[in-house]
Order: structure tokens, then C-alpha cells, then sequence
């Protein structure tokens, strides 16, 4: 089975189409890997045919999602992001909102260990404010790292991670059955799951305090940075926060956003 030019061409056509991702041929190695499984899955024995099967059958859409999204994630990946939230915003926003309730968007959530990490740290807010009250929307384009999200079970890499990094916290708040380590319901009813593609609005529209949109607009054009920016700013409160991923700045992209500080960006005036 081999991925030629022309079809390796229409296949990044698609990937854009559906997702907003700009591949590059350079992902060749990589479409093939995964997507080749799921051929052999489908008994088909060319690209080609997978490339007809994505064209007319939509069913089979939200598996060549999951395929070609990239999910990797870490709980508390890039810390000054950790010590910002909860040493800096999560006292600023109670001083401010005392008595409301805290509205998060873990947008681009993957398989959860980012809104997790959120939910360990307002419990943890939580010991000195008891009155605190808050809610994680998690949402991604793909079912599938969607439903490993919900269902809150991790081992291998992650939990090795978590353990080194943030012991205490691990021991706290983690149930451990053999290799598997499962979130709590306790901080489980706290989030709320929805498939969602973030080039479209958000659906029911909400205003949240804080979003979380991290290592996923390195994936886009500038075209669709843009249109993912501009998306996410109607889902803001005028006092919201938005927290990008290390290697993303956006400063050149003219957007409603004002730094803050590294990684923090607020509403413009005008746009707030
Ligand atoms: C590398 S993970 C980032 C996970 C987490 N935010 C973090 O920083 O660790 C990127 C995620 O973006 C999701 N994604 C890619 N394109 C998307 C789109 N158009 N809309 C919503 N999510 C998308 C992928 O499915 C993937 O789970």
C-alpha cells in the first residue's frame, strides 16, 4: 500500500477541511501509520479507497478525526502555567467574584489530564474558601480522546509524570487499582464533556472566566488561528482570561487579545 503525491494531497485537503489542521506532505510517514489500521479495519486495500470513503461517507468522518489529530498531553504540562492559576488567578478571581461560580473551558482538552489538573487545583482552592464553587467545560473535536477524557483512567507515561511531579496531589485525589489510576467522581461531577470543533462557535454559547486553549492553534494556518480567536473571544466573560501554550504567541496575529504576560492574554478594552 503506498500513499502517493496525488492522494496524499487530497487526504491533507480533507484533513483541513475537517478539522483546520495544515499538514504538510511532510506528514506522509505519519498519515500512513495511522491511517493504515483503520483500512485494514475496512478490508480496503488502497488510499485511494479510503480517500472515497471519507468523501462519501460521513459516518466514517469522526474516525479519520481521531486518526489524524494529535493528542499528546501532560496533567500540569508547563508549570509557570499551574503557579499562574493558582497562585495568581484563581485568589484574584474569588477577591473579585466572591459568592459566583468559577466557568472554565478546557478547550482542546484531549484525554483530560489538563482540566484534571484544573480540577485538583479548586480543590485544593477550595480547602481555604470553602464557598468556592466552580465548572470545567471540556471540549475537543475528536469522540474518541473525548470519551478517554470522561472516562478518567490513566497509567503508563501520564500517571509516571504525575506521581514525580505532583506526589501529594496523586495520592490525594487518584483511585489506584493495579497500573490503572481513575479520577474521583468527586472531581469528576465538576466537568461537563462536548464534542466541538473550535473554528465554529461554541454551542449553547457560554461566557466563561477562563479558557484554556493550549497547544492546538501550533496545529493551524494563521488564516484559521484567526478564526479560532475570534471564535473563542465570544466565549468570554469581559474580564476572562486566555491561556495559550508555551510555543504559541499571537501578538503578530492583530486579534482582540492583549498580552498579559507570557502565555496570559486578556480582552481589548474595545472587545471586552
Ligand atoms: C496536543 S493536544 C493539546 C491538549 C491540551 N490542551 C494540552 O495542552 O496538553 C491538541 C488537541 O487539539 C484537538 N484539536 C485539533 N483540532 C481541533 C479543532 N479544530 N477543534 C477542537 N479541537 C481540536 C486534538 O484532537 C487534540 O486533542
Amino acid at each position: 500500500m503506498e500513499l502517493n503525491p496525488t492522494i496524499l494531497a487530497k487526504l491533507i485537503v480533507l484533513v483541513r477541511k475537517h478539522t483546520g489542521i495544515a499538514m504538510t506532505e511532510r506528514k506522509s510517514v505519519l498519515l500512513e501509520r495511522r491511517l493504515r489500521p483503520r483500512m485494514q479495519a475496512l478490508s480496503l486495500s488502497s488510499y485511494q479507497d479510503y480517500l472515497d470513503r471519507v468523501e462519501r461517507d460521513g459516518a466514517e468522518i469522526p474516525h479519520f478525526i481521531d486518526l489524524v489529530t494529535t493528542n499528546d498531553t501532560l496533567f500540569f504540562r508547563t508549570p509557570q502555567v499551574w503557579d499562574y492559576f493558582a497562585g495568581r488567578y484563581l485568589p484574584d478571581w474569588w477577591a473579585a467574584h466572591h459568592g459566583k461560580t468559577l466557568h472554565i473551558w478546557s478547550a482542546a482538552a484531549a484525554s483530560g489530564e489538563e482540566l484534571y489538573s484544573i480540577a485538583m487545583l479548586c480543590e485544593q482552592f477550595k480547602l481555604g474558601t470553602p464557598a468556592f464553587r466552580y465548572h470545567i467545560h471540556a471540549t475537543d473535536i475528536s469522540q474518541q480522546i473525548l470519551g478517554q477524557a470522561a472516562a478518567g483512567q490513566y497509567e503508563g507515561r501520564s500517571v509516571e509524570r504525575l506521581q514525580s511531579s505532583h506526589p501529594d496531589l496523586f495520592k490525594k485525589y487518584f483511585i489506584v487499582t493495579g497500573k490503572v489510576a481513575r479520577v474521583p467522581d468527586e472531581l469528576k461531577k465538576h466537568v461537563s464533556f462536548g464534542q466541538h470543533n473550535l473554528l465554529q462557535p461554541l454551542r449553547p454559547a457560554q461566557r466563561f472566566d477562563l479558557i484554556f486553549l493550549r497547544n492546538v492553534l501550533i496545529y493551524f494556518d494563521i488564516e484559521h488561528q484567526k478564526t479560532v480567536l475570534q471564535q473563542a473571544r465570544h466565549s468570554m466573560a469581559p474580564h476572562a482570561r486566555l491561556i495559550l501554550g508555551e510555543s504559541e504567541t499571537i501578538s503578530r496575529l492583530e486579534t482582540a487579545y492583549q498580552f498579559e504576560q507570557t502565555m496570559i492574554y486578556k480582552l481589548d478594552e474595545a472587545a471586552a
